[in-house]
Parts: C-alpha cells; sequence; structure tokens
C-alpha cells in the first residue's frame, strides 16, 4: 500500500485568484525544476511507503478509456494496485514492489512509428503479466510475433472457444461472451505462446506462457460478463496473489502513516460537508485527534439542514474540534445583483479565501493541510493521454490556502476510488447521509438560482430542492442517481390557482446518471414520482407555480444550469 502523500506547498505571489491546485502545480513545477527534470505527470510524493504490506499489481496505463475501471476491478477483488503511466520512470514502478504487472489497452499500433512499446524492466522482471488488447499486441511485439491490421475491426460482443485448460478459464464452461474493440490482430505466435482462446475474428483471441498471459477482449468491463472471473483466475490462479486489500485494512494502514507523517504536528482541514473531505477528516481525526482542527464555512449557499448537519456530525457526535464560521452575509453581499455565473464563482472563490485565511491566522499554527483528494483526480492529471495537464485536482471546495502560511499537504483517500471512500467512512463510523451524499458545486446554490440570488429566492429554491432529495430518497432511487435536484429559473409563468391568476416563479428538477460527471444521462425517474415532486413543489413552496423536468443529457448540456 501507499502511503498517505504529503507534498510541501509553498505560497508564491498573490493573484488574482489564488487556488489550492494552481499552488500544488507550481510547487511541483519547483520540486521539478530543482531536480534538474521537466515538470512530472503524477504528484510529488515524499513520504515513505508500507511497500511489501499487500501484494501489489502496477497497471501501465497505455492510453485505454477502460484503464480505470480494470484498476477498480483487481481493488474490488482485494488486490491492491496502482495505475502507472507506461512511460513512468523504472524507479517509481519499483517503489511499489509489483508482484505482477498488467498492460492497459490503446489506440496506437504496436509498428506504427513512436507507438508506446513494452518497457525493458517488465520483460526482465519476471513477474506474471496480463496484456490486455494492446497489452497482448505489445507482448506479442516484444516476443517477436507479429501484430498486422485486421480486415475486419472487431468492435463489440463476440464469442470466443477456449483451446487450452488455462487457469485463468478455471471454473468457466463452454464458449465464452467477450467485448472486442481492436483494429489490429496477432497473426503469428512468439516463441513458445500457445493459442488459449479464439473468435471468428481474432482467431488468436487469448495467448499464454507460464504467467504471461494475452486476451485480445477486454475482460474489465461489464459487456464480458465473466470478466471478473478471469481477473480473478489471473490474479490468483494465474500470479499466486493474496487478497488482503479492503476499507478495514487500508485504515489501519493509514493511521500508522498519518501519525508518522504529521509527528507531533496540528492539521488544518477545510471540511465541506461532501463525502471526500468528511472521510478524510474522519481519518485524519482517528489518527492525531484533538491536533486535527476543521474549518467549516457556511457560505450560506448550501442547502437546507447541511450547515446544521456537519456541526451536530462532527462537532457533537464524533467530537472533533470544529470551528464553524456563518459567513453568509458576506457571502451574500460579495454576490448581490450579479447575475453572471463566471462572476458569480469568482467572487464567492475570493470570499471563501478570504475567510478561510482570517479564520485560519486565528486558530493558530498548522504545518500540513488535510484535503479529501481522491485516486480519479490523481488519475486525471498523470494519464498519458494528457501528459500536459501535470496538475493535481483538489477538492473545490477548499478554495485556497491562507497567504503567509506554510503547509504540507496530507491526502489521505489520494490512492482510493470513490466507492473505497465510502466504504472507508462507514467504517469511521459516518452516518450515511454523508457517506451517500451526491457530488454538490463549491458555489452552490448560487449556481442553481439563475439570475440575481437574494435571501427570498435562495429560500425558494431550498424549499423546493429538499422536496426533491425527500422524494427521491422515498422512492429508493437516491444511490442510483449521481445528481439531482432543483433549479430556480429567472423566469415567471402564469398559472391560476383557486379562482386567481398567478405569475409566479418556475423550478426545473433536475436528475443525472453518470460514472464520473464528465457525461450523464437524463434520469428517467418514475411519472408518479416527478407527479409527486411537481404536486408538493406548487402546493407547499411559496412563489412557485409550475415545474419542469430537464430532459437533456451531457453533452450537450452540462449537469448545472449555470
Ligand atoms: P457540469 O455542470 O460542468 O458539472 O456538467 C460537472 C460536475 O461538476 C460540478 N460542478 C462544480 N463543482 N465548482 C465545483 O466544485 C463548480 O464551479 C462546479 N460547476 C459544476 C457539478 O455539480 C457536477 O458534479
Amino acid at each position: 500500500m501507499r502511503d498517505v502523500s504529503v507534498v510541501d506547498v509553498a505560497r508564491g505571489e498573490e493573484d488574482e485568484e489564488p487556488r489550492v491546485d494552481d499552488l500544488l502545480l507550481q510547487a511541483e513545477e519547483e520540486v521539478a525544476e530543482q531536480a534538474g527534470v521537466p515538470a512530472p505527470t503524477g504528484p510529488q510524493i515524499a513520504a515513505p511507503r508500507l511497500a511489501g504490506e499487500h501484494d501489489t499489481v502496477a497497471i501501465l496505463d497505455f492510453g485505454s478509456q477502460y484503464t480505470q475501471l480494470i484498476a477498480r476491478r483487481v481493488r474490488e477483488l482485494g488486490v491492491y494496485c496502482e495505475l502507472l503511466p507506461h512511460d513512468a520512470p523504472v524507479s517509481e514502478v519499483e517503489k511499489l514492489r509489483p508482484s505482477a504487472y498488467i498492460l492497459s489497452g490503446g489506440p496506437a499500433s504496436v509498428y506504427a512509428e513512436g507507438a508506446p512499446q513494452l518497457p525493458h524492466y517488465v520483460i526482465t522482471a519476471n513477474r506474471p503479466i496480463l496484456g490486455i488488447c494492446y497489452g497482448m499486441q505489445l507482448l506479442t511485439h516484444a516476443h517477436g510475433g507479429r501484430v498486422e491490421p485486421s480486415d475486419h475491426h472487431e468492435y463489440g460482443p463476440a464469442r470466443i472457444r477456449r483451446t487450452s485448460d488455462n487457469p485463468l478459464f478455471a471454473g468457466l464452461e463452454g464458449e465464452l461472451a467477450v467485448w472486442m474493440s481492436h483494429a489490429d490482430r496477432v497473426t503469428e505466435l512468439p516463441a513458445g505462446f500457445e493459442v488459449l482462446a479464439s473468435s471468428s475474428n481474432a482467431p488468436v483471441a487469448a495467448i499464454g506462457r507460464g504467467t504471461t498471459i494475452g486476451v485480445q477482449f477486454h475482460p474489465e468491463v461489464m459487456h464480458t460478463p465473466q470478466g471478473k472471473e478471469m481477473l480473478s483466475n489471473f490474479l490468483f490462479n494465474v500470479a499466486g496473489l493474496r487478497a488482503t486489500w479492503s476499507a478495514s485494512s487500508f485504515i489501519e494502514g493509514a493511521i500508522e502513516q498519518i501519525r508518522a507523517a504529521v509527528g507531533e504536528g496540528r492539521v488544518l482541514c477545510g471540511l465541506s460537508g461532501g463525502v471526500d473531505s468528511s472521510v478524510a477528516a474522519a481519518l485524519v481525526h482517528r489518527a492525531i485527534g484533538d491536533r486535527l482542527v476543521c474549518l467549516f464555512v457556511n457560505n450560506g449557499l448550501l442547502r437546507q439542514g447541511e450547515a446544521e448537519e456537519v456541526v451536530e456530525t462532527f462537532g457533537r457526535n464524533m467530537h472533533m474540534n470544529l470551528h464553524a464560521v456563518d459567513a453568509s452575509d458576506r457571502f451574500l453581499s460579495a454576490l448581490e445583483g450579479v447575475s453572471d455565473p463566471e462572476e458569480k464563482r469568482k467572487r464567492i472563490g475570493n470570499t471563501f479565501i478570504r475567510v478561510f485565511e482570517r479564520e485560519a491566522l486565528e486558530l493558530g499554527h498548522f504545518e500540513f493541510l488535510a484535503q479529501g483528494t481522491v485516486y480519479p483526480d490523481v488519475i486525471e492529471s498523470a494519464t498519458p493521454e494528457r501528459p500536459s495537464a501535470a496538475r493535481i485536482k483538489t477538492h473545490h471546495n477548499v478554495g485556497g490556502l491562507p497567504a503567509d502560511l506554510r503547509f504540507k499537504l496530507v491526502e489521505p483517500l489520494r490512492y482510493l476510488f470513490k466507492d473505497e471512500v465510502r466504504r472507508v467512512g462507514l467504517e469511521l463510523g459516518l452516518p450515511e447521509e454523508i457517506v451517500w451524499r451526491h457530488p454538490f458545486p463549491g458555489p452552490g446554490l448560487a449556481v442553481r438560482v439563475l439570475g440575481p440570488i437574494t435571501h427570498e429566492r435562495l429560500e425558494t429554491l431550498r424549499l423546493a430542492d429538499a422536496i426533491v432529495r425527500h422524494e427521491v430518497h422515498q422512492g429508493g432511487l437516491w444511490r442510483d442517481i449521481w445528481q439531482v435536484f432543483a433549479v430556480l429559473l429567472p423566469v415567471q409563468s402564469v398559472g391560476v390557482m383557486g379562482d386567481n391568476r398567478t405569475y409566479a416563479d418556475v423550478v426545473a428538477v433536475r436528475a443525472v446518471t453518470s460514472v464520473d460527471g464528465m457525461t450523464a444521462d437524463w434520469a428517467k425517474l418514475p411519472y408518479d414520482m416527478l407527479g409527486r415532486i411537481s404536486n408538493r413543489i406548487v402546493n407547499e413552496v411559496p412563489r412557485v407555480n409550475r415545474v419542469v423536468y430537464d430532459i437533456t443529457s451531457k453533452p450537450p448540456a452540462t449537469i448545472e444550469w449555470e
């Protein structure tokens, strides 16, 4: 397992809108400059590792859209793994002490000029290897076999016949349904390899030599129904790894590491009430108790009951050292008369930084800042196809750092996927309402009250939003939905109530399903649920006479309206 990462951050010149991520980027560049190397594609990690505690798989990313899925499947099977760019320095890879390698798919052709090749250390390491799609073609090419363009691009479902009793297929019967997505194919086997399976379009659909396995299909996607069994067979039957990775094993190791990294120091945590910062705070609190101080800034743009819930959960129930500040008036006066969404964001960001700075200074000296950065944020900054995005995305909700303090970052969730973060949160005793919270934008309801923001309009939105959330919870759909919320539109419409004509506000309901927020589908909420939501809003929320449902996906729309 990796350590709790600790990154040195130094504040630079005051700029217009300092953000934690900019500061991190700057810190990375400084470290790189000092070392005389170009800015890295990954974060600078400066802390010991618990290498050897878990059998670890290094997944080398050759640019497939499915690489994160491979990692999630391997973790679900109880094996710790990390994703590394295919051109990661061997020293970085060796820090993991990998017991096995998985080579991802990728868009290139192995024989094309400049195509990513199999790193030499993988060939000489003499450890089990699973090459998936492009990964299998790399193995073939590197061991002297032949890969050629195929007449038929194979994309979509296929069936494979096994031609060997390889342990990769242990427990699986008959022909297997798999998902293919490739243009090239293996036409000549490298020496010593045998064909393990064939499909009609890919006579060489899987190959093997000892503990080196290649599959042309994608076992990691759900369209390969028995893919998880095949991955499990690779990990346990072929590579002989131990399944020791779990949320609770993570907690024990992380606590030790936080203690070791922080020593006798004090840690400040900007708590937003979202899942990631909440779990990060709970974990750091478990490790160092009252030397963690959580700073919660109520910006007056939160949903109904949220500020109270944060104080109740972290202050009263978990007995954290919580400093809650109500800065609602300050935020609302900064937003007075502003309609432009980007201007709203800018003013909220700036106000947040000023409030955070002032409050943090009053809380004394801190060496560390805890943040809820999660693994997908880190991966997004380090994939081979995005080398220019060499930056760490951090929680938007922590908008900046106090100007004259110098922090090291403690990021205990840096190597966890969201579902793992949730499991850790539950094990640490956080309430389900917090652990299962939907993502919520840093600027909060300000980007859901379209047009100018007033106390009254915020209150209208809060009431409508609470009804939407309540009904989706009651209907048992909460966890199937990525985000669901109400939006207050800047238009009025004509209605009739009793015998009177009304001219009042319109509320839009937005519900989407998504895996990462990058793309999203509008959720097909049942009509009776939509009916109840609409009925309750027009009856219970003053000044609203019409409810509409947003049926656009992303793209072309975005999830938020502003
Ligand atoms: P969009 O609207 O771009 O949103 O499809 C994608 C995801 O990002 C969230 N979002 C934000 N989060 N600050 C944030 O912290 C922002 O300014 C912001 N704008 C959008 C949005 O809720 C969704 O989860």
